[in-house]
């Protein structure tokens, strides 16, 4: 079996924490892997172990993943601390190593330079690769600044800028089941389609990352990333082929032609008193924003986006609203517009509202009730019993075989951000909102001006 090392930089942060050591727990039952965990903290192999065990490991388990786990305090901003990582990394010959940047993005450059000099990874080594989380740079001038320092070091095909939405499930299905259904295509345009709508209400707030998140707020923490990649993804051209750099090429395509119409902006009540959050902070924890497509086949089709922390309950996925057909039946009442919902979470799977007869009952003597319209929702969850496996396994398995499309490409990550950078030049008002509701009250009048379906989200 080839060997793989891992080089954890943040080990000890909420992000390895979380995600990453459950994700390498997993890996390690399919494949050989070494994990160096690297951080400012001055722990022992021991103290780190225990810091980050997961609490719910089955203990057998744990014990032959902890033999192949090391630490190594570092700080990210000293040379010597990569060198000495460098010379205790190679103690462990490998076939595959990545090097994984679990830090604030403003290290990124620091840690690229060290890195690269250090032959932590080394250019033009296929096999030895760097890995970014995202947000990648602060805004679009940042993030040129990131790429220009990262490409001098290393080979795009060694980069992985991450975006963990691209690693779901049913986000991989949305191209899938776009393209390979003969029902879709024809009506896929403004003709028929009223509306787009992006959704990702979260009920988690900060999760004790104040620090990170007051500084880049809800446009740069998902809007920038995964909400736009979700949108790019629904409604780009047919890529020459459904992978790789074909699906790249229409997605940036796309995103060029995108550009923002309205907005408004939410702040939860209790925001400017959680830890390590400025007192009188305006960063915006809630979004709802009205975006365009200036293209020929989506000019006409409203585009939205709503996402907040602290919201009611959780939900991801995308609404696609079509126009409503003038109903010929007489008897037929209001013809509701069907939609088709691409369910993220909770439930992965497709629904489809459509306007149905009820079935008259036999003793049912009174037609006209019986020809009542009603949607029905037609949802595939029951049918797929399988549970996916958790997105950080996907990646370390797709950094592993080299599948690029689990990273995004700069030019991706150039539109986005400038998409993001239009949305914070224009200002949109900030109000404040109870934590459970849906934001703030003035969203839910925009939403009632724009036709959006709000109360039922
Ligand atoms: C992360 C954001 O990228 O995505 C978090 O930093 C957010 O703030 C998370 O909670 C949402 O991801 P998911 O997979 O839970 O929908």
């Amino acid at each position: 079996m080839e060997k793989t090392t891992v080089v954890l930089l943040g080990a000890t942060g909420d992000l390895a924490r979380k995600k990453l050591f459950p994700a390498l727990i997993k890996l390690a039952k399919i494949t050989h892997v070494t994990i160096i965990g690297a951080a400012k903290e001055n722990f022992s192999a021991e103290q780190f172990r225990e810091h980050i065990r997961p609490p719910d490991v089955d203990a057998q388990q744990w014990q032959s993943f902890s033999n192949q786990l090391y630490y190594q305090p570092f700080d990210a901003q000293e040379e010597s601390s990569y060198q000495e990582l460098a010379s205790f990394v190679n103690r462990f010959p490998s076939e595959h190593r990545i090097v994984y940047c679990a830090m604030p993005s403003q290290y990124f450059c620091t840690i690229t330079e060290f890195v690269g000099r250090s032959g932590l990874v080394q250019k033009q080594k296929k096999h030895q690769v760097i890995v970014y989380e995202k947000p990648f740079g602060e805004d679009l001038k940042s993030a040129q600044a990131l790429n220009a320092c990262i490409v001098r070091w290393f080979s795009e095909d060694q980069i992985f800028r991450i975006d963990h939405y691209l690693t779901k499930e049913m986000v991989e299905n949305i191209t899938l089941v776009r393209f390979a259904n003969t029902v879709f295509e024809p009506i896929w345009n403004s003709k028929y389609i009223e509306s787009i709508h992006v959704i990702l209400h979260e009920k988690v707030g900060l999760e004790g990352r104040g620090a990170y998140y007051d500084r880049y707020g809800v446009i740069k923490d998902v809007v920038q990333n995964h909400m736009l990649q979700l949108l790019a993804l629904v409604a780009m051209e047919e890529p020459a082929h459904l992978s790789g750099d074909a699906v790249r090429d229409a997605k940036v395509r796309l995103l060029k032609k995108v550009s923002v119409v309205d907005g408004v902006l939410g702040q939860y009540q209790g925001y400017r008193a959680e830890p390590q959050v400025d007192k009188h902070s305006n960063t915006a924890t809630f979004a709802l924003l009205e975006l365009a497509i200036n293209n020929d086949r989506w000019r006409g089709t409203r585009i939205y986006f709503s996402t907040g922390k602290e919201l009611d309950h959780k939900t991801t996925g995308i609404r696609i609203t079509f126009r409503t057909v003038t109903c010929a039946l007489e008897r037929v009442r209001d013809c509701l517009p069907n939609v088709l919902t691409i369910n993220i979470y909770p439930t992965g799977g497709y629904s489809l509202a459509l306007n149905v007869k009820i079935p008259r009952a036999v003793s049912d003597l009174d037609f006209e009730e019986s020809a009542h319209i009603k949607q029905i929702a037609m949802d595939y969850q029951q049918f797929v019993q399988v549970k996916p496996q958790p997105e950080y396994v996907t990646i370390f398995e797709e950094i592993l075989s080299h599948q690029i499309s689990v990273g995004v490409r700069f030019d991706e990550v150039e539109e986005q951000w400038r998409i993001a950078d239009e949305i914070i030049a224009k200002q949109f008002p900030l109000f404040a909102y109870e934590k459970n509701t849906k934001g703030p009250s003035q969203a839910a009048l925009f939403a009632q001006e724009k036709g959006i379906s709000w109360s039922q989200l």
